[in-house]
């Protein structure tokens, strides 16, 4: 995540390693930092997936490396000044994960590196797995 999103949760999100991008040399002992994308510290064979949460800045960039997208639909109106990029032109639409009173989860696929052969996430996360909580992200 970037840090400005890192600074508005507070806190590192429960069970799982985060990752802050900043350029500015800022820490936190809760957190691992990275200077840019193309240097997340992680082992090149390290078998785990990397889910990218925001924001705006952070989705730009990284939006044509991400071979899936689950894309929470809030089902209410909410006031804000960041907003996801378009992402229509690169992902197709694959399924819907959930769907509840309060929100809707859609999975889409990343339809150019699709096409280039590029492994996309194992599966799709089970319902139950994926947090409705925008505060657990
Ligand atoms: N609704 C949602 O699902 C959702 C999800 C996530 C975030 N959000 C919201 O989005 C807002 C934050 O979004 P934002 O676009 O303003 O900021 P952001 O993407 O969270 O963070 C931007 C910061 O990340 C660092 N950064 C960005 N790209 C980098 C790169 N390539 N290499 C190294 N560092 C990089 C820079 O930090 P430095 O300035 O330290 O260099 C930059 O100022 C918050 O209000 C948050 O609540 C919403």
């Amino acid at each position: 995540m970037g840090r400005r999103t890192f600074a508005s949760i507070g806190r590192a999100l429960p069970q799982r390693q985060t990752i802050v991008l900043t350029r500015s040399g800022w820490t936190h002992p809760q957190v691992l930092t990275a200077p840019d994308l193309n240097a997340l510290p992680l082992a090149p064979d390290d078998p785990r997936t990397v889910f990218i949460c925001g924001g705006a800045d952070v989705y730009r960039q990284a939006l044509p490396r991400c071979s899936d997208l689950y894309l929470t639909l809030v089902k209410r109106t909410v006031e804000g000044d960041a907003f996801f990029p378009p992402f229509e032109d690169q992902f197709d639409l694959v399924g819907e994960l959930r769907d509840t009173p309060e929100f809707t989860i859609l999975h889409y696929r990343n339809r150019l590196l699709a096409a280039a052969g590029t492994r996309g996430a194992p599966d799709p996360p089970a319902a139950s797995a994926l947090n409705p909580r925008p505060s657990d992200g």
